[in-house]
């Protein structure tokens, strides 16, 4: 089944515990976490201790997406949250083979993403073969909401071949504009989790199980 990955970025924030009790129970369902430092990207969330208190409050995986430009720092302080997924940027590395197997002793899996401009050559065949996902930014990082760039669905499909390729396990995931109207080509293309904010929190019916079967185009 398709993991989704809802973005808290797009929930009610003053009930934020509320929001997180709505999507226990649910099957193959992340938490994607949107960590900006007001540097990388032009805005600013939230770091170590909202993510701790989120933990407390959620049995679901925590996908953690740091949009950041020293992400070898964070890897120290995030430590102790038992991050399912920790996710950063190649804009943000010199050596991302270096700064995947340092993240990989703290979280269970290791992701890298880049921003739609950059080139997926840009990823090298040693670290797509070191690291358990890679996430293809459907939109420039720094808010939700914005539309879908449908380039995107190239990207899963090349990446889904050099993966074959290169006898490679990496998940794809996709983040950005992602509704039920787009899900299904994503998903065709080869993605295997795919970050919803707004589709789900911002929904008219605040029905997130419906949405979440609809992303994945399950009855
Ligand atoms: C953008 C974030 C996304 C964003 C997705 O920088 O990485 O995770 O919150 O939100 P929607 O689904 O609203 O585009
Ligand atoms: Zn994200």
């Amino acid at each position: 089944m398709t993991i989704i990955s809802p973005s808290l970025l797009a929930c009610d924030f003053l009930n934020i515990e509320a929001e997180l009790a709505r999507l226990e129970g649910e099957s193959d369902l992340w938490i994607h976490l949107d960590i900006m430092d007001g540097h990388f990207v032009p805005n600013l969330t939230f770091g170590h201790p909202i993510m701790k208190l989120i933990a407390g409050k959620s049995s679901l995986p925590l996908d953690a997406h740091f949009m950041v430009t020293n992400p070898d720092f964070y890897i120290e302080t995030m430590k102790d949250l038992n991050l399912h997924v920790f996710t950063f940027h190649i804009e943000a590395t010199q050596d991302a083979v270096a700064t995947a197997k340092k993240a990989k002793a703290i979280a269970k899996k290791v992701g890298v993403s880049l921003r739609p401009g950059t080139a997926l050559s840009s990823l090298s065949d040693e670290l797509l073969k070191q690291v358990d996902l890679v996430l293809v930014m459907s939109v420039e990082p720094g808010f939700g909401g914005q539309k879908f760039m449908p380039e995107s669905i190239a990207r899963i499909q090349e990446l889904k071949a050099k993966r074959a390729a290169l006898h490679a396990h990496f998940l794809i995931e996709v983040d950005g504009g992602i509704n039920p109207n787009n899900s299904q080509s994503l998903i065709q293309a080869g993605a295997d989790v795919l970050v919803a904010g707004s589709a789900i929190f911002k929904s008219e019916k605040h029905n997130y199980s419906e949405t979440i079967s609809k992303l994945r185009g399950t009855p």
